[in-house]
């Protein structure tokens, strides 16, 4: 019985730092399948005409995002692919790349 409770304690306690990681697990893996590709991970290459996003505010990202998903910001490029991320696939990418180092 007093395990009980106090393994429940532990798995309230673990529990946000699970979802935290799971968070960025998720973003790297949309970013390393999707926006790598012309973004980059840190840095797009050299002469590539995509903006970093690396080191870059979230909300900002966030709000990009989703401007995008909603076409009140035109890219028909950005409109395919927002259009096709969930809020939680926008926080997570977000997420990951606004806390990666440039
Ligand atoms: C096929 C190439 C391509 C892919 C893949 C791509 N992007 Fe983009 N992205 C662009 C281009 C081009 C722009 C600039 C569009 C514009 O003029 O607004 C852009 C702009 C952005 C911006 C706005 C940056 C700023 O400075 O305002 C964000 C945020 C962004 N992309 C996030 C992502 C994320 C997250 C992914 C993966 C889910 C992704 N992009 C995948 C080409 C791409």
């Amino acid at each position: 019985m007093r395990l009980t409770a106090l393994s429940g304690l532990l798995l309230v306690g673990l529990m946000p730092q699970c979802a935290y990681a799971a968070n960025l697990y998720a973003g790297h893996a949309t970013a390393a399948a999707v926006c790598s590709h012309c973004h980059g991970i840190k840095v797009p290459s050299a002469d590539a005409p995509f903006p970093t996003l690396a080191g870059r505010d979230v909300d900002y990202l966030k709000l990009a995002l989703k401007q995008y998903s909603d076409k009140t910001r035109k890219s028909d490029i950005m409109n395919a692919i927002a259009g096709s991320l969930s809020d939680d696939d926008i926080s997570n990418v977000a997420t990951y790349y606004g806390r990666l180092k440039p």
